[in-house]
């Protein structure tokens, strides 16, 4: 909580040294709910690196119980406590402090720190976590080696686990047992870790490549061992593959996961010790979706990754976040699309990733909170975990790899290792790497991580029948930004091909001489305006521009309808196919929004209908690809494409493109369903996801407007379906119908409500669906089931109204805006950091009609006027208050 009246802002700038480096962490946990005791003996030295003598350490919420310097009991007047910090000022150079502090875990709802869940104790130290547990040096670069003593009672929290290697258990009779556990590696406080809880595990011996045998668990609680496979052979996987492709290999005898049913986020990487949302592991085909199960693999990859990108070369500074988290889910994206191991499954997965960033980072990127991918200043450091951090962080890596190729890629991360392992270190550390190791001068792509925004490339083209040319000129500029009026050219990754008119692509012939005869070539813009000439083009060619996505820009290109049909239709690069179908409809969806607001007739073209019907049926296509294609723009991304957003309007534009489309289609969208049925046991492997994809598509389409025949084929569909994928996609489908679903809602409740994570699922499919109101929100609040403590529950039910379903949260009285107002004040007392998520769905505000705008500027300002506010959700909602539009 705020205790001044103005939160501080942090400069990347202001950087110091640590004036003191740690050398040794020996820590002593009596646990207790109520009254936890941590004893804390830290070996400290004067840095020669610093002109301080002052040891300045971090603390919140505790009580401090005793402080002694070299053995010696400091009193009040010998230190300072103000805030958040203790200073020992004037410090010899060598010392010893042997601190005692006392905490209340069971009160600690922020999931900060140390905190109890059902029962369990639970730490989550990043990124300033551990100053809640005892007082320290809460910094990055400062790196210790840690032994740990964990002491608690044996009947109620039988596992006692922390970082590195069990190294001593025994009995301390009065029914309190204990755990001493040693980690080898020095690392920064953010990844300490315990666990004392009443779980069990399913284990494992793997063997490494290297012969090396580890072992490898998987920690929950008692009911559901059932659910733990997917993450163990995930786990399995990543080390493999980290081993393949990277050359890394497990630096630890033992690696545990533990999952925990209140988290803030979806997993942390402590050292050995990764401790998961739920979510992120518990899978059975009974519970678990398609989806699930990808977030599953990729989750567990991510962390495990985080072991050498993230703990083993770690940051300076929390403005270096995106240094371990946007080349951390670089890995984790390519570990993804290695596992499913086609090409066209990996384009899949680059769709994806795609559509992440139009949803969410290009809208961060235009808006309030926009910073670059290394920020210069926060407020609160918790805000900063950012899909520009993680997912923009990840586009910018993916562009060394499209710029050195995977060869100098792998040169760069080697070099990395070599310069850095144990280092605290920044993002330039990386790009020098990469630079070094390929004999690259890459300063200019500094600019990607200082310059916050989208940059726009505009491209033009022109072809001279008679010289057989064809030329692409390529325009670059970048929208002003918080701070940022103008800003300097990006060296910016062009991927292009030119296809003929029979649908191939041409070889290509460039100036560049060692590149000759290829479909794609990557053509580096890295001034305001370039021309880039293709030799010997015979025919006017159709360009593919951006190739696979290969910068996080918006490509502007002038396309005529016949060109995209054309791309749609042949284009070899699957991201660019898709790409051309969502322009076509994005086109179409931007006039029927505008034929919506102005009250004019709706219609849909033949030729739009004609193509998509096409792609539907293309059975050389996979069913994955061919959903992807099939799904409209989000009303999200809609809205993000126009001047002055009415999310009525979007919707029942999209809606109607969707009910004309699924009266045109329906034989083929029939023909799909039950081609793409999956019969069997259940397996997550990517193509009969895909089936399911597809299928569940056809069905939700079937089930606009539907007769009786549609809705018996859903309602069959959930009664008989043998897993969950299937079973909520009817719900879904029959809730979005507008059939009565009561009946069906009951039963799901009944069969899963003692399932968390699938209790959550129905709350988030009422939460998003079109006919759910504010009213119908706040009566499922009501629900037994429903509490605000949970992050997960909380999110299924308000995130997924507030963010999954605009025209119901856009009600033109502005009854939802007060809504979200009320639950971002209620869930700030409890637990600031998902408290200021919620904040953020507000971001945008300044885009709405005025009439809107109006309504969330009230909503805002209740918000901002709230006394007691943290400074987590203070930080959001004022500078959406004060950002430009
Ligand atoms: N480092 C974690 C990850 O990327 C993120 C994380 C987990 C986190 N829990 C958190 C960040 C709590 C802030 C607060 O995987
Ligand atoms: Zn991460």
């Amino acid at each position: 909580m705020r205790t001044d009246s103005s939160p501080q802002t942090i400069f990347r700038k202001d950087y110091l040294p640590p004036s003191y480096l740690v050398d040794t962490v020996e820590l002593g946990f009596d646990l207790d709910p109520a009254r936890t005791i941590v004893a804390s003996r830290v070996t400290l030295r004067h840095n020669p690196a610093s002109k301080s003598r002052d040891i300045v350490l971090h603390g919140e919420a505790l009580e401090l119980v005793q402080l002694r310097l070299n053995g010696k009991t400091l009193r009040p007047g010998q230190y300072e406590l103000s805030g958040s910090t203790l200073t020992i000022r004037k410090a010899p150079l060598a010392v010893v402090l042997e601190i005692e502090t006392l905490t209340a875990p069971v009160k600690n709802t922020t999931l900060s720190g140390l905190y109890v869940s059902n029962g369990n104790f639970f730490t989550q130290c990043e990124a300033e976590g551990f100053r809640r547990i005892t007082y320290f040096p809460d910094r990055p670069d400062v790196m210790a080696k840690y032994t740990v003593m964990l002491r608690a009672d044996k009947a109620l929290y039988p596992v006692l686990l922390s970082n590195g290697n069990l190294i001593e258990q025994g009995e301390l009779g009065d029914g309190r047992h204990y755990a001493k556990w040693e980690d080898p590696f020095k690392k920064p406080s953010y990844l300490f870790a315990l666990v004392a809880a009443r779980l069990v595990c399913q284990e494992e011996r793997y063997t490494l490549q290297s012969g090396r045998e580890v072992l490898l668990q998987v920690w929950v609680e008692e009911g559901n061992l059932d659910k733990t496979d997917y993450a163990m052979q995930s786990l399995k996987n990543s080390i493999r593959w980290d081993e393949q492709r990277f050359g890394l290999e497990l630096d630890l005898d033992r690696f545990m996961i533990v999952a925990v049913g209140d988290f803030n986020m979806g997993a942390m990487e402590n050292k050995g010790l990764n401790i998961f949302n739920t979510k992120f592991v518990l899978a059975n085909s009974r519970v678990a979706t398609d989806i699930d199960y990808a977030g599953i693999e990729a989750v567990v990859g991510h962390e495990y990754f985080h072991n050498w990108t993230g703990n083993r070369v770690t940051c300076r500074d929390w403005f270096q976040l995106s240094l371990k988290e946007g080349l951390t889910v670089f890995r984790d994206q390519e570990f993804s699309a290695d596992m499913i191991g086609t090409d066209s499954g990996r384009a899949v997965t680059r769709i994806d990733q795609v559509r992440t960033l139009r949803q969410a980072q290009f809208p961060e990127d235009a808006g309030p909170m926009a910073h670059p991918v290394r920020p210069d200043s926060f407020v609160e450091i918790n805000n900063f975990y950012t899909v520009t951090i993680y997912e923009k962080g990840a586009e910018v890596v993916r562009m060394y790899q499209t710029l050195l190729g995977r060869d100098g890629f792998r040169k760069g991360m080697d070099l990395y290792f070599e310069r850095h392992d144990g280092q605290a270190v920044e993002c330039d550390d990386f790009r020098a790497a990469m630079a070094d190791a390929n004999g690259r001068d890459l300063g200019q792509f500094e600019r990607w991580y200082s310059q916050a925004g989208t940059p726009v490339v505009r491209a033009e083209t022109n072809y001279d029948a008679i010289a057989r040319t064809f030329d692409i000129t390529l325009r670059q500029h970048c929208p002003a930004s918080a701070g940022q009026e103008h800003k300097l050219p990006f060296h910016i990754p062009v991927a292009v091909g030119l296809l003929g008119a029979d649908g191939r692509d041409l070889a290509l012939s460039t100036d560049a001489k060692d590149r000759q005869g290829q479909a794609t070539v990557v053509l580096e813009l890295t001034g305001e305006e370039q021309t880039f000439r293709f030799h010997d083009i015979a025919e006017r060619p159709t360009p593919s521009i951006l190739r696979d996505f290969s910068a996080p820009v918006v490509l502007e290109y002038d396309y005529t309808d016949a060109e995209l049909l054309h791309l749609f239709s042949h284009d070899s690069d699957p991201v660019n196919r898709w790409e051309a179908g969502q322009r076509l409809a994005m086109e179409r969806l931007l006039k029927l929004t505008t034929a919506v607001a102005t009250g004019k007739p709706l219609a849909l073209d033949a030729t739009f209908i004609a193509a998509q019907r096409a792609l539907l049926v293309d059975e050389t296509l996979d069913p994955a690809f061919r959903e992807l294609a099939l799904i409209l723009p989000s009303e999200t991304i809609i809205a993000e494409q126009m001047e002055v957003v009415e999310p009525q309007a979007i919707h029942s534009a999209r809606q109607f493109m969707r009910r004309t489309l699924a009266a045109a289609l329906k034989p083929e969208l029939l023909a799909q369903y039950h081609a793409n049925q999956t019969p069997g046991a259940y397996s997550p492997d990517a193509l009969s996801a895909g089936k399911r994809a597809l299928k569940n598509l056809a069905l939700s389409y079937l089930l606009i407007a539907p007769q009786e025949a549609e809705l018996a084929l859903a309602r069959q569909q959930f009664a008989e379906a043998g897993n969950m994928t299937d079973r909520a996609a009817a719900l879904v489908a029959l809730i979005h119908s507008g059939a009565e679903v009561g009946e069906h809602l009951h039963s799901f409740y009944q069969d899963f409500e003692h399932e968390a994570l699938v209790v959550d699922k129905w709350f988030a499919m009422q939460a998003a669906a079109p006919g759910t109101d504010v009213a119908a929100v706040r009566k499922l609040m009501e629900h037994p089931a429903f509490t605000l403590k949970n992050p997960n529950r909380a999110r299924s039910l308000i995130f997924n109204f507030t963010n999954g379903n605009p025209s119901q949260f856009h009600a033109a009285d502005g009854s939802a805006y007060e809504f979200w107002a009320e639950h971002v004040i209620k869930l700030d007392a409890l637990n600031p950091q998902v408290a200021a998520r919620l904040a953020r769905s507000m971001d945008r505000w300044r885009r709405y009609t005025p009439a809107l705008q109006a309504h969330m500027q009230r909503a805002l300002e209740r918000v901002a006027a709230h006394a007691r506010l943290s400074n987590d959700v203070l930080e959001v909602v004022s500078k959406a208050l004060a950002g430009a539009r």
